[in-house]
């Protein structure tokens, strides 16, 4: 075992990840999107949560974060990557490939964002890098490895489920954003107030709307570029897993 774990994104439903065991748990905050399962991937077992449940059926605004962050810490999760997709108006970012943003801007509203509830000492954790220096380093490092090209950005995050008008695109870009999602936030605050060293690698399945000249639909762009994705991500991942067990 390590202490890494996932957080895994509706898109990467083909990644066929292999179920090892299932823990159902339930939280202090609530019930999780789905039980802890645990999978097999290069030969190294790595629990993980399906951020959209088990039947994709969760929408980024009713997930309960809180409790999916709980649930992996309660399983010894102390490294857990988000595996997002998402949106780009980057054009050096192309659809079909990765990057793990360093910044992130927050543009959702009426989540559970905070596991402080007024009970507790106050905290104002730091967020000024929203994401683990040293963890993004090693996925860096597996892409260099894996000679898999790896972008860095800005994550907008929109409160969904409806996707972007083209005006509200041009709007994240004028912020400084890069591309966009829906579910960073408030992940990857929780992990922060958690203690817990997190990461994302989004992986860019379409042009951002309004973006792009191909005239393709957004849901034909999924379809299109996440198989493309996927395979860049697998490739990744079958470098940065052995690495992060072995120095564990
Ligand atoms: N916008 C928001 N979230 C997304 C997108 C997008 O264009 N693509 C994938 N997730």
């Amino acid at each position: 075992m390590s202490d890494l774990g996932f957080i895994v994104g509706s898109a990467f439903s083909n990644l066929e990840l292999e179920i090892m065991s299932r823990s159902p748990t339930k939280t202090p905050f609530g019930v999780p999107s789905s039980p802890v399962l645990e999978v097999v991937i290069d030969d190294c077992r790595v629990p993980c949560i399906l951020r959209h449940g088990e039947n994709a059926q969760i929408p980024p605004h009713m997930i309960n974060y809180r409790a999916n962050l709980w649930a992996l810490w309660e399983h010894g999760v102390r490294q857990c990557l988000g595996l997002s997709a998402v949106g780009t108006m980057d054009q050096g970012f192309a659809p079909g490939e990765l990057a793990v943003p360093e910044q992130i801007i927050d543009y959702t509203w009426g989540r559970d964002h905070t596991f402080s509830d007024g009970n507790t000492e106050l905290k104002h954790v730091d967020f000024t890098s929203p994401f683990d220096d040293s963890f993004r380093a090693s996925i860096l490092e597996a892409a260099k490895v894996s000679d898999c090209l790896i972008r860095g950005g800005v994550y907008g995050v929109t409160q969904g489920p409806r996707l972007e008008t083209a005006s509200e695109i041009d709007r994240l870009e004028r912020d400084g954003c890069t591309m966009v999602g829906m579910t960073g936030m408030p992940e990857a605050g929780l992990a922060r107030e958690i203690g817990m060293k997190y990461a994302i690698c989004a992986m860019a399945v379409n042009y951002a709307a309004g973006r792009g000249n191909e005239g393709a639909s957004i849901h034909d762009q999924f379809k299109q570029y996440i198989p493309q994705a996927v395979q860049q991500l697998l490739k990744l991942l079958s470098c940065l897993i052995p690495n992060l067990y072995k120095n564990y």
